[in-house]
């Protein structure tokens, strides 16, 4: 598949699933505390994303994925299932939601705490936040794919954290993954030429020890090698004639 470039009617509707998603994470971050599992963290998205906003969560039966959003607890990099686990004092977890509203997909993730943050979890969580605004910033018409890897992955490695290589960001629109890869390292100067009206996610998976994975025997989840705690936040992104919007837009004030 090649790169779409949507039009200003297809980056209205962009923007509203954009809107929708990052509303699911709003409405879902108070729900985030000691106790409750992350099978009930899905259902409160779920009944949200189709009775509240007439949409269709994307991950729900996608390449046979049995759930509605992804739940990554500590050690999980992405793609954790929710289930009975509970979450308990201390944790860490990501929550990725992708809607799909009126034919266009939005895709956004967001770190949680639970309980007292512990010092690691707040340390990889804030490397992998900044690390995605920083290649957001160099978000615009001719910056090239390899530069926004490059700044991603200077940062993560200068805070002595490392960059999941197995797993990047990506086109969307009609598709929940379109072309093209968006790696989260690499070289400046090198890989594609972003145009405006390119609509891409940037999703750094940073972990706080060696950057090797494992999938478990489910086929979906994704852990560090070495169990040490992994962090990823993820936007999308509109290429504009001059820089960047960012599509999933957090207004709620957290
Ligand atoms: N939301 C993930 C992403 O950012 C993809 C999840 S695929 C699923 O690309 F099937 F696990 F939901
Ligand atoms: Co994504
Ligand atoms: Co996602």
């Amino acid at each position: 598949m090649s790169v779409t470039i949507k039009t200003p009617t297809e980056q209205d509707q962009m923007r509203l699933a954009g809107q929708a998603a990052s509303e699911v994470l709003d409405m879902i971050t108070d729900h985030v505390v000691p106790g409750i599992s992350t099978g009930e963290l899905n259902r409160l998205c779920h009944e949200y994303i189709v009775d509240r906003q007439q949409a269709i969560p994307a991950p729900l039966n996608y390449r046979g994925y049995p759930k509605s959003i992804c739940t990554s607890v500590n050690h999980v990099v992405c793609h954790g299932i929710p289930g009975g686990k509970k979450l308990k004092n201390g944790d860490i977890i990501n929550i990725d939601v992708t809607v799909i509203k009126d034919g266009f997909h939005g895709d956004t993730s967001r770190m949680f705490m639970v309980g007292k943050p512990s010092v690691m979890g707040q340390r990889v969580s804030q490397v992998a936040h900044d690390a995605m605004y920083l290649g957001i910033e160099l978000v615009c018409p001719g910056v090239r794919l390899g530069d926004i890897g490059q700044v991603i992955q200077q940062h993560v490695e200068g805070q002595g954290c490392s960059v999941v290589r197995e797993y990047c960001g990506h086109g969307i629109g009609r598709e929940f993954h379109e072309d093209p890869q968006v790696l989260h390292y690499g070289k400046s100067g090198t890989g594609l030429e972003l145009c405006a009206g390119m609509t891409i996610t940037i999703e750094p998976m940073v972990n706080a020890g060696r950057r090797h994975v494992r999938l478990l025997p489910d086929g979906w989840t994704v852990v560090t090698k070495d169990h040490s705690l992994s962090a990823q936040w993820e936007h999308t992104v509109l290429v504009t004639d001059n820089g960047y919007e960012i599509m999933t837009r957090d207004h709620s004030g957290g």
